[in-house]
């Protein structure tokens, strides 16, 4: 072989060589040194792993996105979905914005251009693509283009509560609905029947005999709604590969038994480490402020239930503000929805009634099932976060009419106090649906 050739071969190989070497080491704290800039707020837990979103030749494919989103996008309808701009009509607008791909919007690595939800773009870029939405509507004429997402009217990807018809649909809902609760939960209604489990007393246990455990967790087992649904100390504290006794069972422990609360909390700001292989986030890593007492806590499942207790009414308030120390969470007592909380808990109030932290960020889910309704605890905090009208459906319009709760997630002081007080902004979406309805119907009269 010449030389020329063999030149060229290695001149061809070598990046090929590097770049699979390079990330085959490069996940890790000493590989920082490459990284352009820091990684989003979404994404900072994992801007280590850099295998999770780069190929081996570096370059970023919309598959390591669409692994992670997809299903998220796709369970809210996204209303800008992929398949739109691979639509030929659409060709003029994707020459403008790219919008097939997820990097034209959302670009790692550069803080100083990053806005809120790791959007890169320019507050206004809806006019890349809608310049003319005031000739069909004229209720949006004069309209600045950035206040489009940024005013509570509408979002590029999910808009399940700001879609028109939905609006039309509420137009008279009240501020707080009759009898105002939350739905109720049954995916464990009937769990022990079906497993042939029946309920354990204290003494039926089946330890191996060398552990040794205080009463009280002897105890807090025999109170909980495990010793009730026949589940025993091995059912958690066996290890499925070796039979040994684990000492401190970990998420897979409870996965088998509880699969989607163990596959959201994995896709969340408190279980995403742990999704990826990681050491468990703690409370010294986060962006957010947090109680210095808690730095070193470990996120797990037993960070907010108790171990052997697991009673989901400490989870749901106590538990957070143990480690969360914001100007919201700290308000939170002072709150309304705290009283009906408290009400509910001292059984003044009825059963769904309260309002407590995990109402809205952990949200009951209503799903069907092989054509049965089944409602079940959303562990992912951050699936109703942003854009916090993400919200509505899943949470508020069970107690607030749909107008009261646009407005008062767009009020930033009423998030800040945690609900203490009355929306002080309005949104015109509903107005702006009513004036549309009238237009609609004097068109129809003239003709
Ligand atoms: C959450 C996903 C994510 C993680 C994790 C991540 N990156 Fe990136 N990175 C991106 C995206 C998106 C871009 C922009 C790509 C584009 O514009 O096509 C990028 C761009 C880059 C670039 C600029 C070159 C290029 O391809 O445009 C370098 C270098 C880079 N990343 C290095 C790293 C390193 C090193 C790590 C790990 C320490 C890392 N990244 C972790 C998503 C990520
Ligand atoms: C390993 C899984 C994973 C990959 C790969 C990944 N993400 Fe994420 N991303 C997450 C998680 C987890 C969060 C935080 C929870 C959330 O907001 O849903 C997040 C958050 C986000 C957010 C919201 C940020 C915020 O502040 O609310 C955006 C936007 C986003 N990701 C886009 C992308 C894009 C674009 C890519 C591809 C370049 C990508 N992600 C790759 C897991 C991933
Ligand atoms: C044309 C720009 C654009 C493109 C392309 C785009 N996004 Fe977004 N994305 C946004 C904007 C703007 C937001 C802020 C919230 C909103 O308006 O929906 C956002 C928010 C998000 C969020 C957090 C909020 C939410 O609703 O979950 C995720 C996750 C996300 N994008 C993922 C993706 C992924 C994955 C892709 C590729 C399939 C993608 N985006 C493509 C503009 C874009
Ligand atoms: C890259 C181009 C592009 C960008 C950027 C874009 N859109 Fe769209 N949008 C489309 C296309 C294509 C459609 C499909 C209907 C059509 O052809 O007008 C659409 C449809 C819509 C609809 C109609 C509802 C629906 O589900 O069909 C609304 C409302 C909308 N966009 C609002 C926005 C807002 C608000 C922004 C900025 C946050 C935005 N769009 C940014 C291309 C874009
Ligand atoms: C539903 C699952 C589950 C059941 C049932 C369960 N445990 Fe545990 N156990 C755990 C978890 C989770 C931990 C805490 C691990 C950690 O701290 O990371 C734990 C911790 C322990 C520990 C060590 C830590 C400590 O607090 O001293 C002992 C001993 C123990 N369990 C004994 C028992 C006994 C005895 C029973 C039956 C009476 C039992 N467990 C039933 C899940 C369970
Ligand atoms: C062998 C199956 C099984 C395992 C393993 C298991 N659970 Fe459970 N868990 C159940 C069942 C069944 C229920 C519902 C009991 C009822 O309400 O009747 C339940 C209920 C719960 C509840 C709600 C308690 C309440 O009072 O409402 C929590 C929280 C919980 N489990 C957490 C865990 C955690 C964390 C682990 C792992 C450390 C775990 N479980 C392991 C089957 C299991
Ligand atoms: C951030 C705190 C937190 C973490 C972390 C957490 N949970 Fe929960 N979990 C809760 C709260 C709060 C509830 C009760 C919500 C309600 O009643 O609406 C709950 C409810 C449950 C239930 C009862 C659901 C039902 O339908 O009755 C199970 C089972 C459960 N969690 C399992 C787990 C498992 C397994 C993990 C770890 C993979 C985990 N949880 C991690 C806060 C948490
Ligand atoms: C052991 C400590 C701990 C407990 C308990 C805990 N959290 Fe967290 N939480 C964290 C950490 C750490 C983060 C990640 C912050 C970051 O990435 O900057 C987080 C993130 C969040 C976020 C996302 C913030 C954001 O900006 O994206 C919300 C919302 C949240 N937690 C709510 C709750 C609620 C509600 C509960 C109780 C049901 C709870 N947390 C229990 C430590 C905790
Ligand atoms: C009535 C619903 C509601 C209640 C109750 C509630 N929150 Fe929130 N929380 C929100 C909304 C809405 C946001 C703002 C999302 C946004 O716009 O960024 C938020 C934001 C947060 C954040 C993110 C703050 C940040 O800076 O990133 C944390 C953490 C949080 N809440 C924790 C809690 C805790 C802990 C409690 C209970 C003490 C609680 N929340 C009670 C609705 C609620
Ligand atoms: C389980 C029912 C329930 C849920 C869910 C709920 N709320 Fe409420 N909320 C109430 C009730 C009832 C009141 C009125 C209490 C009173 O006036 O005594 C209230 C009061 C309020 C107030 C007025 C506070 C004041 O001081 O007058 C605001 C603002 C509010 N809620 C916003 C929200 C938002 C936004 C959501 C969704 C993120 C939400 N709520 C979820 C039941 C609920």
């Amino acid at each position: 072989m010449k030389l020329k050739t063999l030149q060229w071969i290695a001149a061809a190989i070598a990046p090929l060589w590097l770049g699979l070497h390079f990330f085959a080491s490069i996940n890790g704290n000493s590989q920082k040194a490459f990284m352009p800039g820091e990684a989003t707020h979404g994404h900072h837990q994992i801007q280590l792993q850099c295998s999770a979103c780069h190929t081996e030749d570096m370059g970023v494919q919309h598959d390591a996105c669409a692994t992670c989103h997809q299903e998220e996008l796709d369970r809210v309808s996204d209303s800008h979905p992929v398949t739109k701009f691979l639509d030929p009509r659409n060709a003029d607008r994707v020459a403008i914005l790219d919008a097939r791909k997820c990097v034209t919007c959302h670009v790692e690595h550069q803080s100083d251009q990053t806005g809120q939800m790791g959007v890169t773009l320019p507050e206004d870029y809806c006019y890349f693509c809608h310049q003319d939405v005031a000739e069909n509507r004229p209720t949006h004429e004069g309209l600045p283009f950035n206040s489009c997402s940024t005013v509570g009217c509408h979002n590029f990807h999910d808009n399940t509560a700001l879609y028109e018809e939905f609006l039309e649909r509420h137009l008279d809902d009240p501020n707080i609905k009759e009898n105002p609760k939350v739905k109720e939960l049954n995916q464990y209604a009937n769990w022990a029947e079906e497993h042939s489990r029946t309920a354990l007393e204290i003494g039926e246990r089946a330890v191996p005999s060398e552990v040794t455990y205080s009463q009280d967790i002897a105890f807090e087992w025999s109170q909980s709604s495990h010793a009730k649904a026949g589940i025993n100390c091995i059912d958690c504290h066996q290890s499925e590969e070796t039979g040994a006794w684990l000492e401190k069972p970990g998420f897979v422990s409870c996965q088998g038994c509880h699969d989607y609360e163990t596959e959201t909390f994995l896709q969340s700001r408190h279980g995403m480490r742990l999704g990826q292989g990681l050491s468990p986030m703690t409370p010294a890593q986060a962006l957010i402020p947090m109680h210095a007492g808690a730095a070193h806590r470990e996120l797990s499942c037993t960070s907010c239930h108790d171990d052997h207790s697991f009673d989901t009414k400490f989870a749901a308030v106590n538990a957070c503000m143990s480690c969360h120390d914001d100007d919201h969470t700290n308000s939170y007592k002072g709150s309304k929805h705290f009283q009906l909380w408290q009400a509910e808990m001292n059984g003044q109030g009825p059963e769904g009634s309260g309002v407590s932290c995990a109402t809205c960020h952990l949200p009951r889910i209503e799903m069907t099932e092989q054509g049965e309704s089944i409602t079940k605890v959303l562990h992912n905090q951050n699936d109703v976060l942003r854009p916090n009208e993400k919200m509505i459906r899943p949470v508020c319009i069970d107690c607030h009419g749909v107008g009261f709760s646009i407005d008062a997630l767009a009020d930033p002081n009423v998030i800040d106090n945690n609900f203490q007080s009355m929306p002080s902004v309005h949104v015109e979406s509903l107005e702006m649906v009513v004036e549309k309805l009238q237009r609609v119907a004097r068109e129809r009269a003239e003709n």
